[in-house]
């Protein structure tokens, strides 16, 4: 859609994206997409057809003949396939443990993106991810990178009852070739390690708004 309006949110596991993203598109009415949740269904349908994760050509040929579209409600947009979700199944430590093998993968990468670039055709959204700022949307105007310590991460990966260790996906998104986890250039960069939820979705509220205006937009 012409004009429509891209906030990139970037950042490791738990450092919040979803929780500020959903909150920030709320207040705006622009539609959330987690994009992690899109790598994550593809990952639980190769998980569930027994592709083998370790061989690139298997998956790349899986992911041509996969029948996923992107399906939009009043605050979202997300891959279905069937007309089904899979928004349990790929919270699970399987997936959580296998998501960052799949990622890296560059025809699975172009994938995503292309994919991710045609959300907006619903509308303006806020979208978060590992590389949104850097390679989604490098144009976008609203960028945040949201961060905070391993050990702050570690122990909201625990309160929300996930066993996963997610320094070693993290470390994989971080030093993967194509597209690694880096904050883009012109990000807002937060460290929320010290702050709640609210706080720190107030902030980046008051920073898109503030940007709007100077921009006209
Ligand atoms: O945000 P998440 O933890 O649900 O993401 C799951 C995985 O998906 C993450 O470990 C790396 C991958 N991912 C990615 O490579 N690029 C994105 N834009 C979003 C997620």
């Amino acid at each position: 859609m012409k004009d429509a309006i891209v906030i990139a949110i970037d950042g490791p596991s738990a450092s919040g994206k979803g929780t500020c993203g959903r909150y920030l598109a709320g207040k705006l009415g622009f539609r959330h997409v987690d994009t992690g949740a899109m790598y994550r269904t593809f990952t639980w349908h190769c998980l569930q057809a027994g592709i083998d994760i370790g061989q690139a050509p298997q998956v790349v040929e899986f992911l041509r003949r996969w029948p996923a579209e992107l399906v939009t409600t009043s605050d979202e947009v997300r891959l279905e396939v069937g007309g089904k979700s899979a928004a349990g199944e790929i919270r699970s430590d399987e997936v959580s443990n296998t998501v960052a093998r799949i990622s890296p993968i560059a025809a699975v990468r172009i994938w995503m993106v292309r994919t991710q670039r045609e959300c907006l055709r619903f509308g303006s959204v806020v979208m978060d991810g590992r590389d949104i700022g850097t390679h989604v949307f490098p144009e976008t105007p609203f960028k945040f990178f949201l961060t905070a310590s391993d050990e702050v991460r570690a122990k909201r990966r625990k309160a929300e009852g996930s066993g996963e260790n997610t320094a070693e996906r993290d470390r994989r998104d971080s030093t993967r070739k194509v597209a690694p986890l880096e904050p883009a250039r012109d990000a807002v960069v937060i460290d929320n390690s010290h702050e709640s939820p609210a706080v720190t979705a107030e902030f980046m509220l008051a920073h898109v708004e503030a940007k709007r205006r100077q921009l006209g937009l």
